[in-house]
């Protein structure tokens, strides 16, 4: 009788592990960042980025080198929901490397990672889209 028990427990566990394979979903973009945001100093920018699939995948920011991008206080932030949030700023906070950057959002899960288009920032005053 345990016997039979154990057999069949094992059986479940097989026909879950299955189950849960068939089911992984790759990560596709539901909402995929614009290829150039421009914005004034004085607005700021949110650029939003997330994704679908099973289970469901990270989204995370990286830079043109493929390194993370990180939050800088008061300059730039990542949301929960992995927005990109570029504040306000004064004119002397400037930073190239922070507002006039090329950027790219990444989805991965299990089954793999993609990564948007190359996502332009630029953003200054009125003279920076005049040049
Ligand atoms: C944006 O820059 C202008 C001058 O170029 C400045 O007057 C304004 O205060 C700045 N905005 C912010 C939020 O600092």
């Amino acid at each position: 009788m345990g016997f039979v028990v154990s057999v069949i427990g094992v059986f479940v566990v097989v026909i879950v592990v299955a189950n849960g394979e068939r089911n992984y979903v790759g990560p596709r973009f539901t909402v995929e960042p614009r290829g150039k945001v421009q914005f004034y100093n004085s607005t700021g920018a949110i650029v939003p980025c997330s994704a679908s699939g099973v289970p469901l995948p990270t989204v995370s920011w990286i830079r043109q080198d493929g390194s993370p991008v990180h939050e800088v206080p008061g300059l730039l932030q990542i949301r929960p929901d992995a927005s990109l949030v570029f504040a306000p700023f004064r004119p002397d906070d400037f930073r190239q490397d922070i507002h006039s950057a090329t950027y790219r959002c990444t989805a991965s899960n299990a089954v793999g990672i993609i990564g948007s288009r190359d996502v332009n920032i630029r953003a200054g005053g009125l003279l920076i889209f005049s040049l």
